[in-house]
């Protein structure tokens, strides 16, 4: 598989989940900007057969190389960010891993039984990214209790190995050049934007400005029945120039810490 199928396949799971994301990707469109993408983003388990080394391997394989790492202390998360090596317009890949033994026992518990029920083989297969839930039909009660401690637990247990979301380069935008434009526009059309910390995460100061709307809530079929819930949601992100006129590369943590949120329960 090369990279390119690789984006391929993710967008094309994303979009077929996820409603809002060709509607926005065409309102964007039609209005004649160019869309590319700055980052897509994967959650996981810190678990040796599924963490970011792993998650990351079909990438690393592919010419990206690890340039920026992050603690979300209160998640109890930890990330870190890829770079392709010499194509400059391959977009970021954002990968984090929960960690889980910072957790209680019941998300110990539940998280190790997942994994164990998984066929094993999968773990070592490029196709990982694009597996889901290797792991069956999840229970409804199981999500709600994970919910109470942790929506990335709960979240990575309803929805498994995919993406989570791509984040649009709104530095490639002719006319919705500022955050504050794009989300009103997305607002206007009825799109709830993730408030969390403010609706424009980061500043200009900070070279790195991020908003995104709320995930769209999607049937999942658990063994309880069908229940609508948070799954995926759209970014956009705004880079600036540092001192040396060399375009921000990396993420800031309190920003992506916020942005996590888009997933919350709304
Ligand atoms: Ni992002």
């Amino acid at each position: 598989m090369e990279l390119h199928q690789i984006y391929n396949q993710l967008w094309q799971d994303y979009t077929q989940q996820n409603p809002s994301v060709e509607k926005i990707y065409n309102l964007f469109l039609n209005e004649g900007e160019t869309i590319n993408h700055d980052h897509i983003a994967f959650r996981s388990f810190n678990d040796p057969r599924v963490n970011i080394d792993v998650i990351a391997k079909p990438f690393v394989e592919r010419g990206y190389e690890a340039r920026g790492e992050y603690h979300f202390t209160k998640k109890k998360a930890y990330a870190q960010h890829f770079e392709h090596k010499t194509d400059p317009n391959a977009p970021r890949i954002f990968i984090s891993h929960l960690l889980t033994e910072q957790l209680s026992d019941f998300v110990q518990e539940t998280v190790a039984s997942i994994l164990n029920r998984a066929p094993q083989k999968q773990f070592k297969s490029e196709e990982l990214i694009f597996s889901k839930t290797l792991w069956g039909k999840p229970k409804y009660q199981i999500y709600k209790k994970l919910l109470k401690e942790s929506e990335y637990a709960a979240w990575m247990y309803a929805f498994g190995f995919r993406v989570n979301h791509f984040a649009m380069k709104v530095n490639d935008f002719k006319k919705f050049t500022e955050l504050e434009k794009i989300n009103d526009r997305l607002k206007s059309e009825g799109w709830k934007m993730n408030q969390s910390g403010g609706e424009i995460k980061g500043s200009k100061e900070q070279l790195l400005e991020q908003s995104s709307i709320m995930a769209d809530k999607i049937d999942v079929v658990f063994e309880e029945g069908t229940y609508q819930i948070p799954a995926c949601y759209y970014e956009f992100t705004k880079r600036y120039p540092d001192k040396e006129g060399n375009l921000f590369s990396g993420f800031i943590t309190k920003s992506a810490d916020k942005i996590f949120e888009s997933t919350n329960q709304y």
